[in-house]
């Protein structure tokens, strides 16, 4: 079995309370008694793309469990590559694959500089492409990303999704190996089909933003800073995917049932 741990949306901005909940799920990971292979943070890794900010994620961040990351609206490019990745900065999106115990994870770029919406532009989809081509024929495949390729019901992430998924979806339908899609930019779990294959939508360790259904007046945006953070964990078993979500407390475990 292959565990992928996934946290997504972590917008470090400097504060301390946001590289607090970070701290605290990434400590909950650390000290599982089965680690997780790997951890996947699926963007908007900082609030607004500071060169500060990545320093900041570079620290928090700082794991002895293999960990990757992909950009989300909230990033900027260079400074992630610079900051965080260390690479140069490439011409156009940064697509990377990993593999993790004869998982591929594709990480797609989602991200379109200066906007908050998402879209893959040929560039991507020719590197997935060519991932795809060189995966063994009994090779699974996840591909992660930061924006939704379908609505999900938010009136905030909705109107910045991910533009034109059509391409995304063939390609996903038309091939087996591929077990799902893990995306972040909702601060909510969420699930649902997409190329009929489950679309895993993490929570966001620093908020949550609501559905449709908590919106009170047009044009509000229902997020909460008071739940505490979610980490997801994703159990790849031959070419089943399981899916667990965890929220870890920020007071701490209590490992005896209350009286
Ligand atoms: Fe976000
Ligand atoms: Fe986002």
């Amino acid at each position: 079995m292959i565990l992928l741990a996934q946290i997504s949306d972590t917008h470090f901005d400097l504060t301390p309370r946001n590289a607090d909940r970070v701290t605290t799920a990434l400590g909950y990971l650390e000290r599982l008694p089965r680690r997780p292979d790997a951890i996947l943070v699926t963007g908007d890794l900082t609030d607004s793309g500071t060169v500060a900010q990545y320093d900041q994620a570079r620290k928090v961040l700082s794991t002895d469990i293999p960990l990757h990351v992909l950009p989300g609206n909230h990033d900027d490019r260079a400074n992630l590559c610079h900051g965080l990745l260390d690479i140069p900065v490439p011409d156009g999106p940064v697509n990377r694959a990993v593999e993790v115990g004869g998982l591929t994870v594709a990480m797609l770029d989602s991200t379109i500089p200066g906007s908050g919406g998402g879209a893959l532009g040929e560039q991507t989809y020719a590197w997935l492409d060519r991932l795809l081509d060189r995966t063994p024929a009994d090779g699974s495949v996840l591909i992660a990303l930061h924006h939704p390729p379908v609505p999900m019901f938010s009136t905030v992430v909705d109107p910045i999704r991910l533009a034109d998924p059509q391409r995304l979806e063939h390609t996903i339908a038309g091939d087996d190996r591929i077990l799902g899609v893990l995306t972040g930019h909702m601060h909510a779990m969420g699930t649902t089909l997409f190329g009929g294959r489950p679309l895993v939508v993490a929570p966001s360790v620093a908020s949550a933003i609501g559905g449709e259904w908590e919106v009170r007046t047009p044009g509000e945006v229902p997020i909460d800073y008071a739940p505490d953070p979610s980490v997801v964990l994703h159990a790849v078993e031959g070419h089943r995917l399981t899916t667990i979500v965890r929220t870890v407390p920020m007071g701490g475990r209590i490992a005896v049932q209350p009286c």
